[in-house]
């Protein structure tokens, strides 16, 4: 059993990232800005850097000069709730020296546990919950007068469209928009629901002069980001349920459209989307991906357990067989498309045969990629409220493992079909291991490894494939296409 391999996964899941000095000015207020979690976590640290700047602080790297450092948290599982606690310990030593320093918490175990952090943590002077980041200044206003300050109000409507978001801490290439907010599923394990309160849509005219932004600030790759992007609906603002009539309805943007608009828009940038939810992918969305080349030929699709009695437990409102089928279009309608997961082991009840259903499920679906998790019960989720978590640790971290094992041959599969073939790819700068070497992605989202030569990050480079490991493709610049 090892518990790292567990880690290794979560990690790359971006954890603990702290934004670079800011290049501008060095006088101002300085903000340190740590961030956990999931990507439309690290996308709301872009605004809040955007509400501070605008306030007159600077950001910076250097924890010992920061006059305010705040934590953008997440609440997924309970390990990614303690690594935050041991991060407020060592913050707290910067008080030392400077005991006017201000402490935050945001995001969304800020939400979870509200005032609660205040009365545990001594060491937190603010708490802010996602759809409170307007309130920041004020908030860090009345720290500085001494008292501490909280709000975690949720809202039904914000979805900070106007705010610009500071592009600080990526490559200059490739760039995050928020295309909804907040989570109706209630799949009964996850906390989301409750740290991002409703699903609302961002109007579309923003997310397309936002994309258009990007690329005339020579960003040449965009995520559209929501919780569950298929379910996007624009009827002019507020809450889906508030569309009634059937003619709103005809005038209503869907994700399909959405993803048309942005890729005519910007028809040179590449887009890409996370996350599908199995239960909205329609053929609609795939039909537009194969429409257009600058849409990349990559879904991320979440199965969670390859079990339909488990499916039904998590409240996930698809079967394995629903699964299967929406796996038989991606592969009818873009027959080149790069589908990874997430996968759940050791949920309430589960038995061994439920857990070989999901091992047969990676290996009837041949993910690219996944992202693997145990179980982690989190305070009032339904799963919390109606089942047992009797599933024994060590039980959930060997059915991880088998799954962790299963991936790594599956990855390495996948990676070695792809030897010898070309890629185009969207060089993102150096590779980690040499300087000597680019890195960038294809449209399936793989990463592919090839000597620097005269390649420059930005462009697009035709790569042949010549070797590959279970994590990376490494090859040869044929030709330089753009
Ligand atoms: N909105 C996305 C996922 C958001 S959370 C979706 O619907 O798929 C990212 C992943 O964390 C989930 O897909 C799930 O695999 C995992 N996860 C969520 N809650 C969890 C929990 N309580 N324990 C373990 N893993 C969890
Ligand atoms: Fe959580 Fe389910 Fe919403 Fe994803 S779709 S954020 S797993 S409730
Ligand atoms: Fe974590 Fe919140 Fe994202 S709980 S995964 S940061 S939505």
């Amino acid at each position: 059993m090892d518990i790292l391999q567990d880690e290794k996964q979560i990690d790359e899941q971006r954890q603990g990232e702290v934004y670079p000095e800011s290049k501008t000015s060095s006088v101002g207020r300085k903000l340190f800005l740590e961030s956990y979690g999931c990507q439309m976590n690290f996308s709301d640290s872009e605004i809040v850097a955007s509400i501070l700047k605008a306030d007159g602080f600077v950001t910076t790297n250097n924890l010992d000069e920061a006059d305010v450092v705040l934590v953008n948290t997440c609440a997924i599982r309970d390990n990614a709730e303690q690594r935050v606690r041991n991060r407020l310990t060592e913050f707290n030593r910067i008080k030392r020296n400077n005991p006017n320093a201000i402490i935050g918490v945001l995001g969304c175990m800020a939400e979870r546990l509200k005032s609660k952090l205040l009365e545990e943590e001594q060491l937190v002077d603010i708490v802010v919950g996602p759809d409170a980041y307007r309130d920041l200044p004020n908030l860090l206003k009345t720290a500085e007068e001494g008292q501490r300050a909280i709000n975690v109000l949720l809202s039904k409507e914000e979805t900070y469209a106007d705010i610009s978001p500071v592009r600080l801490g990526g490559n200059g290439i490739s760039a995050w928009i928020s295309i909804t907010r907040g989570c109706d599923n209630m799949c009964s394990f996850c906390v989301v629901p409750f740290t991002r309160g409703r699903e609302r849509s961002r109007d579309p005219e923003t997310i397309v002069e936002e994309a258009k932004g990007l690329w005339e600030n020579g960003y040449r790759e965009i995520t559209l980001l929501g919780q569950n992007v298929d379910s996007y609906l624009w009827s002019g603002g507020g809450l889906k349920k508030e569309i009634y009539s059937q003619e709103e309805l005809d005038k209503a943007v869907n994700f399909a459209q959405l993803l048309e608009k942005v890729a005519l828009a910007v028809p040179q940038m590449r887009i890409r989307f996370s996350t599908s939810h199995p239960k909205d992918m329609t053929d609609q969305v795939l039909e537009v991906m194969a429409r257009y080349e600058n849409i990349c030929k990559y879904i991320h699709l979440p199965v969670q357990s390859g079990n339909s009695r488990v499916l039904e437990l998590m409240n996930r409102q698809y079967t394995r067989e629903w699964y299967f089928e929406r796996i038989a279009a991606i592969r009818r309608i873009i027959p080149n498309c790069g589908i990874s997961t997430d996968i759940i082991s050791g949920f309430c009840t589960e038995t061994e045969e439920e857990h070989a259903d999901t091992l047969s499920l990676m290996e009837k679906v041949q993910y690219d990629f996944a992202y693997m998790f145990r179980y982690s019960e989190r305070p009032k989720t339904l799963a919390e409220r109606k089942y047992k978590d009797d599933i024994p640790e060590e039980t959930k971290l060997r059915r991880l493992n088998e799954i962790i094992q299963l991936q790594n041959r599956l990855s390495l599969e996948s990676n070695q079909r792809d030897v010898g073939k070309i890629f185009t790819v969207l060089v993102e700068g150096p590779s980690k291991r040499s300087p000597e070497y680019l890195a960038g992605r294809n449209s399936q989202n793989k990463v592919i490894v090839f000597p620097k030569e005269h390649h420059l990050a930005g462009t697009h480079v035709d790569v042949l494939v010549e070797s590959c490991t279970a994590a990376t493709l490494l090859g040869t610049a044929v030709t330089q296409t753009k």
